[in-house]
């Protein structure tokens, strides 16, 4: 059996999300990356030696023979192509998002990972917010009746530390807060409603460069569930997420773990799962190492990852439809 503690591992991207992220959750499960890769190599030497990375490298192709597994956090436009590198050389890949812009190039990793028998594994973190897992069990178990309605708001003005100016150019970037934000709000959307069959409105502001401001209308077919998503990165949104059914209605704020709820039968339903505490405390940090454990143990246990990227397709479909069928958002003022 393959062993986490003797497994060579990458960090591809050494940006805010590595540093902020990765690397600590690395220290707290006592595994040491071997190396560690950006273009950006002055900047990454003192990485290198607070990480424990034995060496650093501007080239990924130049360290994809030495390997067994890699941590993908580069610009969106290099996820496609440096993954399909590394499935093909045998390498297991945990893969930010998004981890493709298209369906069909998800699809072409799906099977380039299938032939390779590796893993790949997209970093969609928020599936292990115990939060979003007990809605995930409202809606299996109907517990307010038939799913109706979920509206979406999430955002804020952007402030998030970038290294690179990646996320500000549309060739980089491949888009903007849909892409961005918008892989994690569709993803737990799609992964909620369990529907790959649906059709959508989307408008944006994007004048040429990257969407600050978008909203999407989806109408999932053959049921009655419509959603509405509202995201920005200029404006503080509420950051709630409202779900409705035939019998009731919960209403999440995730940052900050919290609920309410349209009656105390769901709210007890909930906290059969988790107590209020367990929810209280779960920060971003855990979130991360619990995704990074899970895919650890897919590679030692040669078993499937938690989250796979199959489960992705619906909601890279919906953002590339969204570009597809994109229109101007119009302001009031306008
Ligand atoms: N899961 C999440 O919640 C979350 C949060 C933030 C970012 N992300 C994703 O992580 C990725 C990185 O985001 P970030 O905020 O760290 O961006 P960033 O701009 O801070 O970092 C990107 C890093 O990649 C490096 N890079 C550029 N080309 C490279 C190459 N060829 N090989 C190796 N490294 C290269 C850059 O020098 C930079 O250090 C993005 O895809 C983003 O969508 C995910």
């Amino acid at each position: 059996m393959i062993n986490k503690d003797n497994l060579k591992i990458a960090i591809v991207g050494c940006g805010a999300l590595t540093r902020i992220f990765y690397l600590p959750v690395f220290k707290r499960l006592s595994v040491n990356p071997v190396v560690l890769v950006d273009p950006d190599l002055t900047s990454i030497n003192d990485l290198a030696k607070s990480s424990g990375a034995k060496k650093i490298s501007n080239s990924l192709e130049d360290i994809a023979d030495d390997i067994d597994a890699a941590i993908i956090a580069t610009p969106n436009f290099l996820h496609f192509p440096q993954t399909k590198i590394l499935l093909e050389k045998g390498k297991h890949v945990l893969l930010e998002k998004p981890i493709a812009s298209k369906e069909a190039l998800v699809k072409e990793l799906i099977n380039v990972e299938k032939s390779s028998g590796v893993i790949l594994q997209p970093a969609m973190m928020r599936r292990f917010w115990k939060i979003n897992k007990a809605v995930k069990t409202l809606l299996q178990e109907e517990i307010f009746g038939i799913l109706q309605s979920v509206s979406m708001q999430e955002g804020g003005v952007l402030n998030w530390p970038v290294q690179s100016t990646a996320i500000f150019n549309p060739a980089l970037s491949l888009g903007g807060v849909l892409m961005d934000t918008g892989s994690h709000t569709l993803d737990l959307l799609c992964w909620w409603v369990e529907n790959r069959d649906f059709e959508l409105e989307y408008e944006d502001d994007s004048h040429g460069g990257v969407e600050a401001d978008c909203r999407l209308s989806v109408n999932f077919m053959n049921t009655s569930v419509k959603a509405e998503v509202k995201l920005s990165r200029i404006r503080n949104m509420s950051n709630e997420f409202i779900l409705t059914g035939t019998k009731g209605w919960i209403k999440l704020k995730p940052w900050g773990n919290v609920f309410e709820a349209s009656d105390r039968r769901i709210e007890k339903y909930i906290y059969r799962q988790y107590t209020r505490e367990e929810l209280k405390k779960q920060s971003f940090i855990d979130l991360f190492t619990e995704q990074v454990k899970n895919w650890l143990f897919a590679i030692e246990h040669g078993s499937a990852p938690v989250i796979d990227a199959e489960s992705v397709l619906p909601s890279i479909r919906m953002i590339e439809q969204g570009y597809q069928h994109r229109r101007q958002l119009k302001y009031a003022w306008n």
